[in-house]
């Protein structure tokens, strides 16, 4: 089949190879001239591991431009994969999604189907396509398909090769084949519903993971109080099939592009038609404190960050991705350099993006060794496996190796004996130091 896919991000990119994979000719459309070209010219401009051998496999299937017009005129299904960020309010923009409607309906000459594939409120299928039929330049039928992404970043490739499930909402008989025939190469079981439930679907997910995370946090900050460890709880947990060993484990919270802002989206939306969901709001204000834990934590040990050198290990919001969205080094290191810190960073992938966003007092170094040296206080806020291969000789260079695990990292029990403070989430505090 003939696909275009509007919009070039992590989930544009990663379904026009995929879809190319399996055999569709694909042509992905951006606005941004220069991520075009670097698609076009290599090397591929996000980073996500099988990402760029997939595409380079499949170049004979696919083509990039910004030239949207020439892209939907004439093609069976269009893919809508733009953003929808978060508003001031908490609700969804909806802007991106609504321009490419309106650069759709300028451009088709064809009949075809129109592919929600961004995270979009319920509701918001159904006025896409009134939009678009009220904006349509020639006459052809468009149909409007809900289709949301379940795919993670740092794993995009492998999630969408062998998903869990294809969530498609359709009434119409002839959009539902359309959407069989685009997966049919994909062996996965495919979930049709309607529109309202498909759109539903994607945010009910996002939320309960969101909320599995704050609660498994919020059990580990009790741990640390109580003497509990929070590891074992979860692996106790987890073997019961009706909880499930996914998503618990405890850390510095959740960030990304996704849970922070599909949780208030569904949170706004209930307000908004008067049902408020409690358990998805305390699970937004349990993340927004966790990802300040390891700034308290630090209280313990200095009054201040005045005058000290804190080794920060991880930038991004999770390892095998260079997106910072919503990530917990955005919080944490501007509250280091505000009380006067000097900051040490590592970041095998995130160091560009993260100069565009904070500046200071920071200095970037190439390995976590380096990052250490002479530091009075370390943050790990992500587990690049360059962090996790660290022993704790490694810490000893540190000036006083006291160790802030965000991530829990580490066997508590690997440290005992070395003279350094082991502090991470929901497990005893390990400390050899004077
Ligand atoms: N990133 C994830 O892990 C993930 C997972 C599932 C679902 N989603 C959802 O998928 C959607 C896209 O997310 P993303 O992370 O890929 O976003 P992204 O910000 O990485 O990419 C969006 C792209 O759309 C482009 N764009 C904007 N306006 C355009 C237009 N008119 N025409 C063509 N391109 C345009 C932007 O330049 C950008 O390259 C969001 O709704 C998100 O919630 C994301």
């Amino acid at each position: 089949m003939n696909i275009a896919i509007a919009g070039a991000g992590y989930v544009g990119l990663a379904s026009a190879v995929v879809l190319a994979h399996v055999g569709h000719q694909v042509v992905c459309v951006d606005v941004d001239e220069a991520k075009i070209e670097q698609l076009k010219k290599g090397p591929c401009p996000i980073h996500e591991p099988a990402l760029p051998e997939l595409m380079a496999e499949n170049l004979s299937r696919l083509t990039f431009t910004t030239d949207y017009a020439v892209a939907y005129s004439n093609t069976d299904a269009i893919f809508i994969a733009v953003g929808t960020p978060e508003k001031a309010d908490g609700s969804a923009n909806l802007s991106y999604v609504f321009a490419v409607a309106e650069q759709i309906a300028a451009s088709v000459t064809c009949d075809c189907v129109v592919i929600v594939k961004s995270t979009v409120p319920i509701g918001t299928n159904e006025k896409i396509e009134q939009h678009l039929k009220s904006h349509l330049k020639h006459d052809v039928t468009i149909e409007v398909v809900s289709n949301p992404e379940f795919l993670s970043q740092g794993t995009a490739i492998r999630d969408m090769l062998y998903g869990s499930r294809i969530v498609v909402g359709t009434e119409s008989e002839s959009a539902r084949q359309v959407m069989a025939n685009i997966y049919e190469n994909l062996e996965q079981p495919v979930v049709f519903t309607d529109r309202r439930s498909a759109e539903m679907i994607k945010y009910a997910s996002n939320d309960f993971l969101a909320l599995k995370i704050s609660y498994i946090n919020e059990i580990a900050n009790l741990c640390e109080v109580l003497g509990a460890n929070v590891e074992d709880v979860a692996r106790g947990m987890g073997m019961d099939p009706r909880i499930g060993d996914k998503f618990l484990r405890a850390g510095i919270g959740y960030g990304g592009s996704c849970f922070p802002k599909d949780t208030k989206a569904l949170h706004w939306l209930g307000n908004f038609h008067d049902h408020e969901l409690k358990t998805v709001k305390a699970a937004i204000e349990v993340n927004e404190n966790q990802k300040l834990r390891l700034i308290k934590k630090a209280r313990k040990y200095y009054d201040s960050f005045e005058g000290l050198i804190v080794a920060v290990l991880g930038l991004t919001f999770k390892p095998g991705t260079d997106d910072l969205r919503e990530a917990p080094s955005l919080v944490n290191i501007p509250i280091m350099l505000d009380s006067g810190a000097k900051v040490k960073a590592f970041d095998p992938c995130g160091v560009e993006k993260f100069k565009r966003k904070v500046s200071g007092n920071i200095i970037y170094c190439d390995t976590p060794e380096e990052t250490l040296k002479d530091a009075d206080i370390c943050f790990i806020l992500t587990e690049w496996p360059e962090v996790l291969e660290l022993q704790p000789v490694h810490f000893l260079t540190m000036k006083r190796p006291i160790i802030l695990d965000g991530r829990n990292c580490y066997d508590p029990g690997g440290m005992e004996g070395y003279p350094l403070v082991y502090d991470s989430i929901g497990r005893t505090v390990v400390s050899y130091l004077d």
